[in-house]
């Protein structure tokens, strides 16, 4: 065998050599990194937009919990997470549906159960505006599920405009089928977080490519319920500028403190547009998974037609949406005992809206509406008011090596969630990198059952801000 003795200054010799050499390197390391990776490029150009903090932050939220801490989770928009009961008469037509009837447990259409979209389609034209038959409804398994399809399957030329702040799936999965940023239209603090309308007309003039506006009403992070004035001029603008609207009303039934809510079928007219419903909020169950799109006005464009056939066409491929949920929805919801169930549900979140407002809007620097629809609050720093340096005590060692490489970020709503989490305990989601804003602040829920305790919490909150701020 043959052994090479290389000599350190004959490896060494001067510093030209020593570049060369470790160019050398660089480039064979290059190559061979080449040849064991995978053949073509396999990465979604849309990858690195699939962001969700609002999960992303609860594996922090589990690390500080191991150190002792209790977390206080009002991240997650579940209210059976929080502790809200389901009434045990809409229990009872759920067990009722899986003892007796034997079909709740096959496939269902591809577009749904008939009897369950004529209940749907019933309910909708009731209410007056644009009409709708069985066949405009199209059942997912939760409205993520039909999130993911309507961008997936829009052309990646093509973008929604959507509200700042964002739901994330909406703007995750938006500026993940184009490979780019979701572009946004500002919702104005100043002015109960509605919609700036010329921002919007703005920035659909700057952007030809945006084909379609959403809305998100009542809206998460913000509380907010669109009038049924702003819906008009929303749809005025698609109409304009040949658009079709997407708006999410998952939240729909959920509106208190004197808002009342209108659908988009409401003023929609003929412009093209698609509303998206679901049970996740209202009965609540989000773990049903059951969602549903309702299509309005496929026949005044060609192009929307298609579109939407697209739409069926890839539900066919997955075969249909999860049956037992569309088995019970009409018992439910058609059940006398609904709303009023419903009512009083949301007396208890106007409660807390006020509450939390009536805390948040004391403390200097901050600018808060009360929330009057969905089972949010959001809370919002005023330019200049976070600041680098800014920071609360860990209430133990771990905690703040936890967060210590985390607060590398330049985001500083979500330093201050960061140093939240490790000194009170509360977890919430920033609106800069949880709701894809240039505002700073965080959102919280209202789900908190025990008003006691929903009372403790945002005091709690209330003085952590003010340390935080003053620190
Ligand atoms: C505005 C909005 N749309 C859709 C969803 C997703 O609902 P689902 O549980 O039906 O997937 C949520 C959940 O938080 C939401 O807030």
């Amino acid at each position: 065998m043959i052994k090479y003795k290389i000599k350190p200054q004959r490896l060494f010799p001067g510093s030209s050599q020593f570049l060369i050499f470790f160019s050398f390197l660089v480039v064979l390391c290059a190559a061979l990194q080449y040849y064991i990776s995978m053949r073509n490029n396999i990465i979604h150009p849309g990858a690195d937009e699939l962001v969700y903090e609002i999960r992303e932050i609860v594996e922090v939220g589990n690390r500080i919990e191991k150190t002792g801490i209790p977390v206080i989770w009002e991240n997650i928009g579940d209210p059976v997470a929080k502790g809200e009961q389901v009434p045990q008469w809409i229990r009872d037509i759920v067990s009722d549906t899986v003892k007796n009837d034997n079909s709740s447990y096959g496939y269902s259409p591809t577009k749904g159960l008939l009897a369950t979209r004529e209940y749907i389609a019933y309910e909708r034209n009731i209410e007056g505006g644009a009409q709708i038959v069985p066949d405009d409804i199209l059942f997912f398994n939760g409205l993520g599920d039909a999130i993911a399809t309507i961008y997936t399957y829009l052309n990646p030329h093509s973008r929604v405009i959507g509200p700042n702040p964002a739901y994330s799936t909406h703007s995750s999965a938006e500026a993940a089928h184009a490979g780019s940023h979701h572009i946004t239209y500002r919702l104005n603090p100043a002015n109960n977080w509605y919609p700036d309308l010329n921002d919007m007309k703005e920035k659909i003039i700057q952007h030809p490519e945006i084909s379609a506006i959403l809305i998100v009403n009542p809206d998460n992070p913000t509380g907010m319920v669109y009038s049924q004035d702003v819906i008009r001029q929303v749809v005025e603008i698609a109409r304009m500028f040949d658009l079709f609207i997407i708006s999410d009303e998952i939240y729909s039934n959920l509106c208190y403190g004197g808002s009342v809510h209108k659908k988009l079928a409401s003023v929609i007219g003929d412009v093209p547009g698609l509303a998206l419903r679901g049970i996740s909020k209202e009965f609540p169950w989000p773990g049903a998974r059951c969602g549903w799109v309702e299509f309005y006005n496929t026949t005044k464009d060609p192009k929307f037609a298609r579109y939407a056939r697209t739409i069926m066409d890839a539900k066919m491929l997955e075969v249909c949406a999860t049956t037992l949920p569309q088995k019970v929805l009409p018992k439910v919801m058609g059940d006398p005992r609904y709303y009023p169930y419903l009512e009083q549900r949301c007396a208890k979140y106007w409660e807390k809206s006020k509450a939390a407002h009536a805390i948040f809007s004391k403390i200097p620097g901050l600018t808060v509406n009360p929330a009057t629809g969905a089972f949010y609050i959001t809370v919002m720093f005023n330019d200049g008011v976070l600041k680098e340096g800014q920071s609360l005590k860990p209430k133990n060692n771990q905690a703040a090596a936890i967060i210590e490489p985390l607060l590398k970020t330049d985001k500083l709503d979500k330093r201050f969630v960061y140093h939240l989490l490790a000194s009170r305990g509360i977890c919430v989601v920033p609106l800069s990198s949880g709701f894809n804003s240039d505002f700073y602040g965080f959102r919280m829920t209202l789900l908190e059952p025990d008003m006691d305790r929903f009372m403790h919490i945002t005091d709690m909150l209330a003085d952590a801000i003010r340390e935080y701020i003053n620190s």
